[in-house]
């Protein structure tokens, strides 16, 4: 297992490319899979989570073509076979520990005329799957999965057949789940509407206007109607990845002296929160408006960060949905930030790839932290000191990333171990902190 060992560094200087987001990369995927033609990907995230997407569509017969640029995002062809196109896998479906694939392509495949076997590694193979299995079977599907206490996991076997639109209320704040029903509702008779609590990423939603189905949003609630085509684009531009960026604009605003310039930063209004709870924490960043694209389906531009101190702040539970891969990472800015942070009602955290609650406790209080987990919700006094540790990625990529943040800031060496699993989402993250990392 890779381990990573950091040790302090001054600052971070110069700029770097933010990677291609990973949330729609893997819609990409999806969505061309079952447009009517040809979809060329720009600056798609070739990381081992978009890799699993793809790998399941071809099983299922469509022609995908991966073609890497270096360092810069690779060039994604998928030649569309429309809405009826796929056929059934000859063998069960390998999803690795992309929760993002698993949730997504089971709302597809509940309404293909095949059956179909999604497994999944050990980590994803313990993650919550009743918050799809449910509504899902309300529409008429037939999926059978591993149960344990009440809870349903990897594998699924889904007996696809034709579905019926239903209007549903969302009890778990996830964009995978409204994903996952409004995929399905694209197959399903009549107009699917799903009624969120709490606004989450609306990728699919972006997306599949772009490929022109009939969907809509009022407020919190998405209509989409059973179509008879997505019409392919053609072309498609990926934007980059604002929670895999919020690594280095962390760096940059709690090692002073530094000035990060960020680029082509994905800026959907449902991910920018990262951005508002540093602002509101004292953080220096401009969004530049050179080169900026704002009106494309997903709006990117450059942003510059520099040093800044930081004050506390309290990320209230109707925030937490806003930046919830970015939490992690807040955990450690919360370490520097004067007064004590608090971040309420993070729940979701504990059915990520880990239990990033427990994780980032764990880890930050090896380093001296002042940090404490009462229920679900954080509390960190920020003494604007870490020590270096021995600490643990448990697995997980962000929390592996976050530790590394961490390691640049803190005294002596810091270990990170197990930190392959950062392929998943950020495979060249190493290198682009070498680039822009200075020793004082
Ligand atoms: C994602 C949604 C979020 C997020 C995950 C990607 C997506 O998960 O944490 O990294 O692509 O829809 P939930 O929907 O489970 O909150």
């Amino acid at each position: 297992m890779k381990m990573i060992k950091i040790k302090k560094i001054g600052k971070v200087k110069g700029e770097c490319i933010a990677p291609p987001d990973k949330s729609i990369s893997q819609r990409a995927v999806m969505i061309s899979a079952l447009s009517n033609a040809e979809v060329r990907v720009d600056n798609f995230l070739d990381c081992d989570d978009c890799r699993r997407a793809i790998s399941a569509f071809r099983s299922m017969g469509i022609k995908i073509i991966l073609k890497r640029n270096g360092a810069q995002g690779a060039t994604l062809f998928v030649r569309g076979k429309g809405l009826k196109g796929l056929k059934k896998a000859k063998k069960d479906i390998y999803i690795g520990n992309s929760g993002t694939t698993m949730r997504l392509i089971t709302g597809i495949l509940a309404a293909q005329d095949f059956r179909s076997v999604l497994s999944a590694d050990p980590s994803l193979s313990v993650r919550p799957m009743k918050r799809i299995t449910e509504p899902l079977r309300a529409m008429g599907a037939l999926i059978k999965a591993r149960k344990k206490a009440k809870e349903e996991y990897p594998p699924l076997i889904i007996n696809g057949r034709n579905l019926k639109s239903i209007s549903y209320r969302m009890p778990v704040t996830s964009a995978q789940v409204k994903s996952c029903i409004l995929l399905a509702g694209l197959f399903s008779r009549g107009t699917t509407r799903v009624k969120e609590q709490i606004k989450t990423r609306d990728h699919t939603e972006r997306m599949l206007m772009l490929f022109k189905a009939s969907i809509s949003v009022c407020g919190l609630t998405v209509s989409i109607k059973q179509s008879k085509e997505l019409v392919s684009p053609k072309k498609m531009f990926v934007p980059g990845d604002i929670s895999s960026a919020a690594f280095f604009i962390i760096a940059a605003t709690l090692l002073s002296g530094s000035r990060l310039k960020v680029k082509k930063v994905g800026l959907n209004p449902t991910r920018i929160y990262l951005l508002k709870i540093l602002k509101r924490m004292g953080a220096n960043i401009e969004i530049l408006k050179n080169g900026a694209n704002l009106k494309a389906f997903e709006p990117y531009a450059d942003i510059q960060v520099f040093g800044a101190p930081l004050k506390s702040t309290t990320i209230k539970e109707d925030e937490v949905a806003y930046c919830i891969d970015e939490l992690p990472i807040l955990c450690v800015a919360a370490c520097f930030a004067k007064g004590k942070t608090k971040i309420i009602g993070a729940g979701e955290l504990r059915v990520k790839e880990t239990d990033r609650i427990y994780s980032m406790v764990n880890n930050l209080r090896k380093m001296g932290a002042d940090i404490e987990n009462l229920g679900n919700d954080l509390m960190i006094n920020g003494t604007g000191r870490l020590c270096g540790a021995e600490v643990e990625s448990f697995g997980d990529h962000r929390t592996a990333m976050s530790m590394v943040i961490a390691g640049l800031m803190a005294s002596g060496q810091t270990t990170v171990k197990n930190t392959s699993c950062i392929n998943k989402s950020f495979p060249e993250f190493m290198e682009t902190l070498k680039n822009i990392a200075e020793l004082t």
